[in-house]
Parts: structure tokens; sequence; C-alpha cells
């Protein structure tokens, strides 16, 4: 706090001396402090210093630790898929709320569980999720992480959560390398982006509509499953028969590196209709199998094209849709050891992932300021060297 904020709090004059700083003079000071980390950030390695990740995207609280090797030391995630079941899907005031409840005590059980003693000393540098996701759960995040940067004295780095995806591949992975194609499939998002360079970014197709993990679950929905759907959906597709009931494969006989999983949802709830005003009992595991199939036809048959297209033939799967049994066999059985995948607790949201994704982008671009501010439909495309 500068000297006459502090008399402005007390309800006193300013000091006539002291007076604000003008916009350029707080720039040329904030430019200052950005040097300071910056050269911080140079010893940083050589101190063994550690990155704190902070993931609170949506309805998951992630907090990790990882060393700039870029080895998870230590990592906990707080589900809140209890809290938001009973509406069937997430709440953002109560997720935000939950955020807050949470992030405090993980993050002391994280600093514990990676042994550190002296946070200051050993953490060098935070990194959290500012967008996309949920503006009341990006801010707990932010906010949280900001407040952890002044006190540590240490940088801060905002991470698209879409560029964490990518980088959960790197966690579980460390020789992989670009280019390559990584296909985004979660919650919100349903994506194929070339990987040109880590931090170069170019989209090649995404959604139209609803993104492939958000089908999932309302399809689940439909089925009267539990939420989240997709774990449950493809637990049931596995006893179910993929054609028994003709579902569309999406986009099939497009040209195009695109996706639509809107008409696939509503074919399944046409078809359950029709079972149910016919008096007929709705054969679930079926329905979840023939989905499934369509599904991932859908995602594997676009990430051909793309590879095709592109000539790039390394393929990574990121996201909780990736965490799905058949979509993971059939890109096995596609592309071979051609393909990426990390194991499921880091498909889904997680720390660690952010700590890879906001360490790398701090050693390329420096720190965020300090006026890092959630963005809740940020995207990953807009800096100008990704356009084309
Ligand atoms: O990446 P994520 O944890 O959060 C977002 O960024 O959206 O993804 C959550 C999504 C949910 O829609 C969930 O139903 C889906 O991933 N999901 C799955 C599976 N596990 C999680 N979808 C299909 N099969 C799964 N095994
Ligand atoms: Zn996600």
């Amino acid at each position: 706090m500068w000297p006459w904020e502090l008399s402005l709090l007390r309800g006193e004059d300013p000091d006539p001396r002291i007076r604000p700083f003008s916009s350029k003079e707080f720039q040329e000071l904030f430019g200052l402090l950005r040097g300071v980390f910056r050269l911080r950030r140079v010893d940083c390695p050589a101190k063994g210093g550690l990155v704190l990740g902070i993931e609170t995207s949506c309805d998951d609280t992630g907090v990790a630790l990882m060393d700039f090797d870029g080895t998870v030391v230590s990592s906990l995630l707080s589900s809140q898929i209890r809290d938001h079941a009973e509406f069937g899907g997430v709440v953002p005031e109560l997720a935000s709320r939950k955020h807050q409840e949470v992030i405090l005590p993980l993050l002391k059980r994280v600093i514990t569980d990676g042994g550190v003693e002296n946070t200051r000393e050993e953490i060098s540098l935070v990194a959290v999720t500012s967008g996309p996701g949920l503006m009341g759960s990006l801010l707990v995040g932010v906010m949280t992480a900001k407040g952890l940067a002044q006190a540590w004295g240490c940088p801060l780095t905002g991470v698209n959560h879409i560029e964490g995806h990518i980088f959960a591949n790197r966690i579980a992975h460390p020789e992989l390398e670009p280019p390559f194609l990584s296909l985004v499939v979660s919650g919100g998002h349903t994506e194929i982006i070339h990987v040109r360079g880590w931090g170069n970014y170019l989209l090649v197709g995404r959604t139209r509509d609803d993104a492939a993990g958000e089908c999932y679950d309302k399809v689940a929905r439909i089925l009267g499953l539990p939420y989240p759907g997709g774990p449950e959906v493809d637990r049931l597709a596995s006893g179910g028969d993929p054609f028994s009931w003709p579902l569309p494969v999406p986009m099939k006989g497009s040209p195009d590196v695109e996706f639509s999983f809107s008409g696939l949802k509503t074919a399944v709830l046409w078809t359950v209709e029709k079972i149910k005003k016919n008096g007929g009992e709705v054969p679930v595991a079926d329905i979840c199998a023939s989905f499934q199939r369509a599904a991932v036809s859908s995602l594997l048959g676009k990430v051909c094209l793309a590879s095709e297209l592109t000539g790039v033939g390394k393929v990574c799967l990121s996201g909780g849709v990736s965490a799905n049994s058949a979509l993971r066999d059939a890109f096995r059985s596609r592309f071979g050891d051609s393909v990426f995948i990390p194991p499921v607790r880091l498909c889904t949201d997680n720390a660690s992932m952010i700590a890879s994704a906001g360490l790398d982008r701090f050693l390329r671009e420096g720190p965020s300021g300090l006026d890092l501010a959630p963005d809740p439909s940020a995207s990953l495309f807009s800096r100008p060297e990704t356009k084309k």
C-alpha cells in the first residue's frame, strides 16, 4: 500500500507532497517491477524453485506444486460433483462459493505435502487459470493467486485453460515436442489445435455448437443418468451393442474440419421419446453404446481429416472426454505410437497442467501484471503471432 492510500484510508487529507501516480508513471513503475520479476525468473531454476498452479475455472478446485524441471511435487483436487449433481449441471454461484471454501485449506495441504517449509524462499512463480471459464469461479483463483504472489514477492502468470489441457500431455510425456495436433475435448470445448511450437497455436477446427462433453452430459440426462454423464455413459456403453441404434455420425460427409454435437443429442432424445411413446423399456446400455460409437467416430474422423490437411501425423488428446475408454482405444488403434494421451487424472481439470503451461509461458514471455483479470471468454488464438 502506498503512503497516500494509507492516509486516505484513515480519512485524512493526503499529504500534499504525496500524490497518486499518473498512469504513465504507474506504467513505468510497473515496467520496473516486471524487470525485477524477470531477474528473479533467471534465478529461479538455479534456486530449484517451485511453481504453484491454481485451477478454478469451473467446478474443480485444483492446487499443485511443480518443480522447474516439470515434475509434479504435489497436487490436489477438490471436486464439486456432489454439490452440483442434484441440479443436473454446474450452478455458477454455488461453484464460486465452494471454491472459496476449499481453496485455502487445499493450498495449505499441497504446501505441506510438497515439503515446503518457507514459501517465500521456495515458491518462485504462481500460475493461475485466468480464462476461459465461469467468471465467479475464475475470480476466486485469480484473486488468491494475486494475493499469494504479492505476499511471497514472486511473479504471477495467467494461464489459458485450453493451453493447460494441451500441457497435460507434456507432463505425461516429457519427450513430447511440437509440431502436433491437439484434440482438446471437454465439457466446454471441442477443438483441434495445430501446436506449431509451445505457445504457437493455430485453430484447425472446432465445434459449431455443443462441446462433446456437454453432449455426453445431456445424453446422460435424457437417459436419467447422474451428472456428470460422461463417465456413466462410458461405463454403460461397454455393456451395450454399438450398432443397435442407427444414430448419425455428426458432420460425416462434410469436407470441413468442424464438429457439431447438438444434432446427435437431439437424435438420442427422439429415439428415447419414440421408445417411451410405444410403451417400450429404454435400452440404456445399447443407446449409450450407439451414441458413443457416433461421437467417437466423429472425433476420430475429423482428427484424421485435420492430419491429412495439415500433414501433421502426431496427435495428442486432452480434456475430460479424453478419459473416455472408447475414444482412447479408437485413437490408439488408428495412430499407434503417434498418439499421446495423458492418464485419466490429467485428462480432467487439474492444477498440474496449469503449473506446467504457466511455467512455459513465464519462461517465454515473462510474468503477467498484477492487473491480471479473469476473462471468461479468453481465446488462445487472439495473439498476433498465432494468426496466419
Ligand atoms: O476437462 P473437464 O474436466 O472440464 C472442462 O474443462 O469442461 O471435462 C469435463 C467433461 C464433462 O462433460 C464430463 O462428462 C466429461 O468431461 N467426461 C467424460 C468422461 N470423463 C469425463 N466424457 C466421456 N467419457 C468419460 N469417461
Ligand atoms: Zn477443462
